[in-house]
């Protein structure tokens, strides 16, 4: 079983006339299935699904990283566009973008700048870091935000042939027609709940200070609680575990004291 062409999201005419029915056959029905296709010869079909995918993006060299690269940053560009978008983000959301970069318009600036100043070939992101940090990065070819431990949000393919039949070599005008009318608020709003909760569950973060959340500067106040609300049950579940193990859990009840007294104080705030 080889690796599949996922499907467009939306018809090709769908995201007409910001993205032409034209740019979208070719892109996904010739590009696209080409690097799928290049990946399938490359590993004889032993590459079958998303996460043997995204497992191959951390480790792939040469070409055949920069087939498996193409082949995931296409898929999720197409779902970074949608019939219904453009507008404005809300909920957490906006409120994380507003606290990293100043103000959403700030972001789209921020994300403009970066689509449009790509030399040559690439993509430029809104991510998250391993801090919870959002970011706005461009990466050049094939490179993908994943091979640098980095959580993709949104992207835009900013190579000749997303934009050249609709906009000729004015890439601006399709890196501000894309903010403006087809960006994907609710496919970026989803990534970044995932991302949350992944971040949230992290290994080891609990036995970090509860109290560091208090200033966490991603975060806010409805993830702080929720954060901590998420490690006192895990804290719980550990001190139990521990009792019945007849291993103590006595550390545990100092943690579960520190997370107490941040959500009070947070609840103060
Ligand atoms: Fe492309």
């Amino acid at each position: 079983m080889s690796y599949q062409l996922s499907d467009l999201p939306y018809a090709y005419d769908a995201l007409a006339p910001h993205i032409g029915p034209q740019t979208l056959k070719i892109h996904h029905g010739k590009h696209h299935r080409a690097y799928v296709d290049r990946l399938n010869e490359l590993t004889e079909g032993n590459i079958d699904s998303d996460a043997k995918l995204q497992h191959l993006l951390g480790k792939a060299d040469g070409a055949l990283f920069d087939q498996a690269a193409q082949v995931w940053n296409h898929s999720f560009y197409w779902q970074s566009m949608s019939p219904d978008g453009g507008g404005n983000p809300d909920g957490e959301l906006a409120k994380a973008l507003a606290s990293a970069f100043g103000s959403v318009e700030r972001f789209r600036t921020e994300f403009a700048e970066a689509a449009k100043g790509t030399f040559g070939s690439g993509w430029a992101w809104l991510v998250q870091d391993r801090d919870g940090k959002l970011r706005v990065i461009n990466t050049s070819n094939a490179d993908t935000p994943i091979r640098h431990d980095l959580t993709p949000l949104l992207t835009i393919d900013v190579w000749e042939h997303a934009y050249y039949l609709d906009y000729q070599n004015d890439r601006g005008a399709y890196v501000e027609t894309f903010l403006k009318h087809v960006l994907n608020w609710s496919f970026v709003a989803s990534n970044f709940t995932t991302a949350f909760r992944d971040m949230m569950r992290r290994p080891g973060e609990i036995f970090e200070a509860p109290g560091d959340v208090l200033d966490h500067p991603a975060l806010s106040k409805t993830q702080r609680i929720e954060v901590l609300q998420q490690w006192r049950y895990d804290a719980v579940q550990l001190q139990v575990a521990a009792q019945e193990n007849m291993t103590g859990g006595e550390q545990g009840a100092g943690f579960i004291e520190k997370i107490d007294q941040a959500l009070t104080q947070l609840d103060r705030n």
